[in-house]
């Protein structure tokens, strides 16, 4: 049995489902896509802020989420049903210093702890955040954030398993400038500005939906912020806020996933919920490839309209061009495509791993590790895997598969639902991460699997 996907051992070992899936069936059906993982989360962080409980809509049911809860808990926030199904009420009455072993334990795998830095400074003039995990797509550094915080007026101190901040005195308004338009950089600056005294200028801020959707969190809860052309916002802080009651913004990854299923397994998919806006750049190559889709206000469906389906050049940007997170599940059913595609990543350094075990698959992807336009770089880094250059199209053929991270690993299970045969993937812990309530979804969509460890 040849294990591909990833050379780390360790991810070999099962950390949740195997699933067994018999591939070459289109998906036919509807899924229902909830809260956006990439805005429930740090709505979530924002309740800290608040002085009154709040109440977040259309919260999505994963692991992401649950890690939030509970760190939450541990400084002493209440978290319970709301007056819907799919709501959380957050109350924050009760919020209080936590311990390192309580935190570390309830980090799990997830980046959002780095985003408790500004309520808990703001809360308790301290704060300690252990080390992070996340998808391992790149080195994921913090020094934008780290740098941000320094500027409002906190000692962050790096300790072996952590990182310890403390403001005796309080935050004030700072003047930031981001290297690069990161999103998690960007919201460490709005979750700590708004109750900062004084106000923060932020220049070459991301300015991603679930940015503009946390925005609007914030607004809600009393801040006063306005975002200008080219990337600049601004923030007036603010001595005190009250608690919101928000729906989350659709997850325009998953539903951007489910519609490359469609194009992959040559089905058709009704994804309820997504909405055209935030999908343009997306909805545009969806057509180029062979794709086509009906919008109503229920949601978007999703099929394959070209057969064979056709190549494209994609580079990923920050919004609003094609997102990192897109470029996965995309990549597979390029593979299907007659012709030779060109996916350019440039957000992240090591994003394209994936493609090792796609190979495998019987797929033809050589990644460069130059991208297109030569030295160039985005964020000055040093080794890049810029390039995938998918020709096709080759059948793929099913094989056991590791899953490495998140988006990888839902592009896998896509591989494998296109593939002829049979096809083990294990590790698929992680998918369930970020994706709700997903074997149900795979099932009335007709695919033909099972749970088998
Ligand atoms: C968020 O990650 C998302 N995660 C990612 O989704 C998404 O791919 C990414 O934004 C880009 O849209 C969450 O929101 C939890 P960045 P984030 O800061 O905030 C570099 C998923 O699958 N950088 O915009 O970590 C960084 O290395 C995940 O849901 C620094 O150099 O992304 C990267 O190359 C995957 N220093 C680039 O910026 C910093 O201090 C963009 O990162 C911060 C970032």
């Amino acid at each position: 049995m040849t294990l591909v996907g990833t050379n780390d051992k360790t991810l070999a070992s099962p950390l949740g489902d195997v699933l067994e899936i018999r591939g070459g069936r289109p998906l036919r059906g509807q899924v229902d896509v909830k809260g956006a993982k990439n805005l429930a989360t740090k709505a979530m962080v924002a309740s800290l802020l608040g002085s009154t409980p709040s109440t977040l809509r259309d919260v999505p049911e994963i692991r992401d989420v649950e890690v939030v809860r509970s760190l939450l808990e541990v400084h002493g926030v209440t978290v319970s049903e709301g007056d819907e199904a799919g709501s959380l009420l957050l109350d924050p009455s009760g919020a209080e210093s936590a311990g390192f072993e309580e935190i570390d334990a309830h980090a799990g795998s997830s980046r959002i702890p780095i985003l408790f830095c500004g309520p808990l400074l703001h809360l308790l003039g301290q704060a300690f955040i252990p080390d992070l995990g996340g998808c391992r797509i790149g080195d994921r550094p913090i020094d934008f954030h780290l740098e941000a915080l320094r500027n409002f007026g906190a000692t962050v101190d790096k300790e072996p398993n952590g990182i310890r901040l403390s403001a005796p005195e309080g935050l004030h308004g700072a003047n930031i400038e981001l290297p690069y338009p990161s999103v998690g950089a960007t919201e460490q600056v709005l979750l700590t500005a708004v109750r900062a005294k004084g106000v923060t200028e932020l220049r070459n801020a991301a300015i991603e939906p679930e940015i503009m959707d946390l925005i609007g969190v914030l607004q809600k809860m009393g801040a006063i912020i306005s975002y200008e052309p080219n990337r600049v916002i601004f923030i007036e802080g603010v001595d005190q806020l009250h608690g919101y009651d928000h729906r989350s913004l659709f997850d325009r990854n998953e539903a951007a996933s489910w519609a490359c299923a469609a194009l992959a397994t040559d089905g058709e998919i009704f994804v309820k919920g997504a909405r055209q806006y935030e999908m343009l750049t997306f909805l545009n190559v969806f057509r180029k490839v062979g794709g086509s889709f009906d919008i109503t206000d229920e949601g978007i469906t999703f099929r394959r309209a070209a057969t064979p389906l056709k190549p494209v050049m994609v580079e990923t940007d920050v919004h609003p061009g094609f997102m990192t997170d897109w470029q996965q599940p995309l990549i597979v059913a390029l593979t299907q495509s007659t012709g030779t595609s060109i996916v350019h990543e440039t957000v992240y350094e090591n994003r394209l791993g994936f493609t090792e075990a796609l190979n495998k698959m019987g797929a033809d992807i050589v990644v460069h590790a130059q991208g297109l336009d030569g030295e160039y770089r985005r964020v000055a880094r040093r080794e890049l895997e810029q390039a995938a250059v998918i020709t096709g199209p080759t059948p793929l053929r099913g094989a056991d598969i590791v899953v490495p991270d998140l988006r990888g690993g839902y592009a896998y299970v896509i591989a494998a639902l296109a593939a002829e045969g049979t096809s083990r993937v294990s590790n698929v812990g992680i998918i369930r991460r970020g994706y709700e309530k997903f074997f149900d979804k795979l099932t009335a969509l007709g695919a033909d699997f099972d749970i088998v460890g």
